[in-house]
């Protein structure tokens, strides 16, 4: 039993979603069929919202909507270190600055008190991110930006379904983006999704997507510099009857982490995620926190430890500062966002994903609590 692998994560694709693909290979509509309107319509409804536009990933509709808002070199944009390095080198991919502000421990969201100060006259816009999907502090964001009418842009890839204060993800900024990838809440193997209710922001998105083509023109005239951004209807498809699941997604994955907090709850040695009574939590991943007695050389030895005995676990998130292509490119360094580096330190991402079962939790937390004493009596030795 012990040696059968728990993984990080797994998608929940059923026979509906199979099915669906299947019908999609069997017209002749394997893109820029009817697929991607039906899948933005979902979103649309979900969201409340106007416009949807899908793209090929969340890191593609980021760049778009970006760009679509005018940003580009000398702008700066404001925005969290404690990310997936995509939120960050969007804002380099259009040539602006990203000025990084450093993160509020309890909700690992940008602390806003701190992205007042950074803010100058440079200042373009607000790239606001839900850490693991928990939107607190968003409401902050929408202010600040209105403040210095300037737009926010929501990186919601990791927060489908969470919602603060009775908004959603992806309704606080002039736009959001959401991702797609296999570990998110749902899936359409690669995808993302623009969303807002500004029909020029749309517009252009949907031009950058499909090379520059405006949405009416013809298929050899290009009206500005675009990529191909595009989502297939295979994977356009997918996503439909994922979204058609999203409820119950969100529930399932609801029931994992409060079984992991149910169970954890009793260990010192840990900080878990803590979500205040407004925050309805559609989990992206579940991460826990090492307390101060140990460094990041404990949290490497007790993933090491895990990893041994066949559990997927990963350090979400390493700082963005910190990676080499940051360090080269702006001369971060240590020292330079304090909260993000004592966090990142000391983080450790558990299997987290649909099915995960009773059984399979009580063992990744069995483990995880032998790591953490062989950690402390290694260092006391
Ligand atoms: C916060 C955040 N931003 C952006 C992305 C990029 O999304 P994608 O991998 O679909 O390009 C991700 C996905 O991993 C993410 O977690």
């Amino acid at each position: 039993m012990d040696d059968i692998h728990i993984p990080l994560s797994s998608p929940d694709i059923t026979d509906a979603e199979i099915d669906a693909v299947v019908d999609v290979l069997r017209t002749r509509h394997l893109s820029l069929g009817p697929k991607i309107p039906e899948f933005e319509n979902a979103f649309r409804r979900y969201l409340g919202v106007e416009e949807a536009v899908a793209v090929s990933s969340g890191t593609a509709g980021l760049h778009c909507a970006l760009l679509a808002m005018g940003i580009g070199p000398g702008d700066e944009v404001i925005t969290s270190p404690f990310s997936f390095v995509a939120s960050a080198n969007v804002i380099k991919m259009v040539g602006a600055t990203p000025v990084f502000v450093d993160i509020e421990s309890s909700t690992l969201n940008m602390d806003a008190a701190k992205a007042a100060k950074a803010i100058t006259p440079r200042t373009k816009a607000i790239l606001g991110v839900e850490a693991f999907g928990n939107p607190n502090g968003m409401h902050e964001m929408v202010m600040l930006a209105a403040s210095h009418e300037i737009p926010l842009l929501e990186d919601a890839c990791e927060g489908l379904g969470s919602s603060h204060k009775r908004r959603k993800v992806g309704t606080f900024g002039r736009a959001g983006v959401f991702g797609f990838y296999p570990n998110k809440q749902i899936t359409t193997g690669e995808g993302g999704i623009i969303v807002t209710d500004d029909r020029k922001i749309a517009d252009l998105c949907r031009s950058f997507r499909n090379q520059g083509r405006d949405p009416n023109g013809s298929w050899l005239s290009h009206a500005r510099l675009g990529y191909n951004y595009r989502l297939s209807d295979i994977n356009a498809a997918m996503g439909i009857v994922q979204m058609q699941r999203l409820d119950d997604i969100v529930t399932a994955r609801q029931r994992v982490a409060h079984e992991y907090i149910s169970q954890l709850l009793d260990e010192p040695r840990l900080i878990l995620p803590t979500i205040d009574d407004e925050t309805v939590m559609s989990w992206f991943v579940f991460v826990v926190r090492l307390t101060s007695e140990f460094d990041a050389a404990d949290r490497d030895a007790i993933l090491a430890y895990l990893k041994n005995h066949h559990i997927g676990c990963s350090n979400y998130f390493p700082p963005i500062h910190l990676q080499p292509f940051y360090v080269a490119d702006h001369g971060f360094k240590r020292g330079d966002f304090p909260i993000t580096e004592y966090v990142a330190d000391r983080t450790i991402a558990l299997p987290f994903h649909n099915r995960l079962s009773h059984m399979e939790i009580e063992r990744v937390v069995h483990h995880l609590r032998q790591a953490l004493e062989q950690r402390l009596s290694a260092k006391a030795a």
